[in-house]
């Protein structure tokens, strides 16, 4: 994890990290990779330059620690390294570059426009498909199985408040509404919402609502839910960590997130006619993402289905400490962890 204290770099790893970045494509694309999972195509459209010349300063940036490479399919994403020694040097340097340079303003309006590219893409597909998307779930596994294994987490949680984040049409809250004070779905599809509010009138869920929002950046405070699910909406996501992030903000201590979504898999088809960004997930990243937010996870459960396996992630909000107050501070203060 990014800044822990065996992470720190010898003086040999910082040098070549330095080294590696000390060109100014190489730290133009450590800039953009900060800002989301890139891959080589989208790095050279922004960077007005060959995909081979791309490749090759990715790679020297990759071998010094600085990037994280991560195939799925016939795609390979770029990130900005977690983990490895050279990780805090990377964040330090997008930081101490700012976005006042010239050909990062370029860059970034580039790179914005690259992501609102994918948001237009996922949108028209949420659009087409809204009526019928309940039909094309069913295609991929045996919803009844996840919904069971949903279900149990939330029921033995017994939340006062959940939130369904990316909720469709309402699915998951018309399922759990029995098991919650309140509930209320949130996504960004105008579509969704007015499929969901129909769909939930009808099962009779009175405690349920849904809203226009993103998830990532929750119209809602901190820590005002107990539950927090994200069911099959991290694939769409281009920044599945700050997603969980976002989710983990607004969840109270010792609340639970569920995220559920597909194992890693091959399914290119998902990506081309469902507009699938991820091809599944690793209980690891998932996991990391969680720990990362200030979650413990718990031991994940697999559906497996065919072709596709379902994995849910379950991770729970670490409690606030009590300390006991010294003799002059006021009593009962309570610290985050
Ligand atoms: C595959 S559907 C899943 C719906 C529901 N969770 C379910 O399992 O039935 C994915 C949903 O995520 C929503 N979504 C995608 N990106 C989102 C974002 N950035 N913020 C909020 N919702 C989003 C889409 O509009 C869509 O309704």
């Amino acid at each position: 994890m990014v800044g822990a204290p065996d992470d720190t770099a010898s003086i040999g790893e910082l040098l070549s990290a330095l080294r590696a970045v000390a060109e100014p494509t190489r730290l133009r694309l450590l800039v953009l990779c900060s800002r989301g999972e890139l891959t080589v195509s989208e790095l050279a459209q922004i960077l007005g330059q060959s995909q081979p010349r791309v490749s090759r300063h990715l790679k020297l940036l990759c071998e010094a620690g600085l990037l994280d490479r991560f195939r799925e399919g016939s795609w390979v994403f770029y990130r900005i390294s977690a983990g490895n020694p050279a990780s805090a040097l990377a964040r330090h340097l997008v930081a101490a570059c700012g976005e006042a340079d010239p050909a990062l303003v370029l860059d970034l309006q580039r790179l914005a426009a690259i992501k609102q590219q994918r948001a237009a893409r996922a949108a028209a597909y949420f659009r087409e498909n809204a009526p019928h998307w309940d039909r094309i779930r069913s295609l991929y596994i045996d919803e009844r199985e996840v919904e069971a294994a949903l279900t149990e987490i939330i029921t033995a949680a017994a939340p006062g408040d959940l939130l369904d984040i990316g909720t469709g049409t309402g699915r998951v809250i018309e399922i759990l509404a029995p098991q919650v004070g309140q509930a209320l779905g949130i996504d960004q599809s105008r579509e969704m919402l007015a499929i969901a509010r129909v769909n939930l009138e009808r099962a009779g869920a009175a405690n349920a609502m849904v809203r226009l929002g993103d998830m990532y950046q929750l119209p809602l405070p901190d820590a005002s839910f107990d539950a927090v699910v994200i069911h099959q909406v991290l694939h769409y996501a281009d920044r599945p960590a700050a997603a969980i992030a976002e989710a983990a903000r607004v969840l109270r201590p010792g609340g639970v997130l569920v995220v559920v979504d597909f194992a890693p898999h091959e399914l290119e088809f998902l990506r081309d006619e469902h507009a699938h960004h991820r091809l599944g997930f690793s209980d690891t990243e998932v996991a990391d993402w969680c720990a990362e937010a200030g979650l413990d996870p718990a031991p994940p459960r697999h559906l497996a289905g065919d072709p596709l396996t379902v994995a849910v992630w379950a991770s729970y909000r670490r409690p606030a400490i009590r300390i006991e107050a010294p003799a002059a501070a006021p009593a009962g203060e309570v610290l985050q962890p």
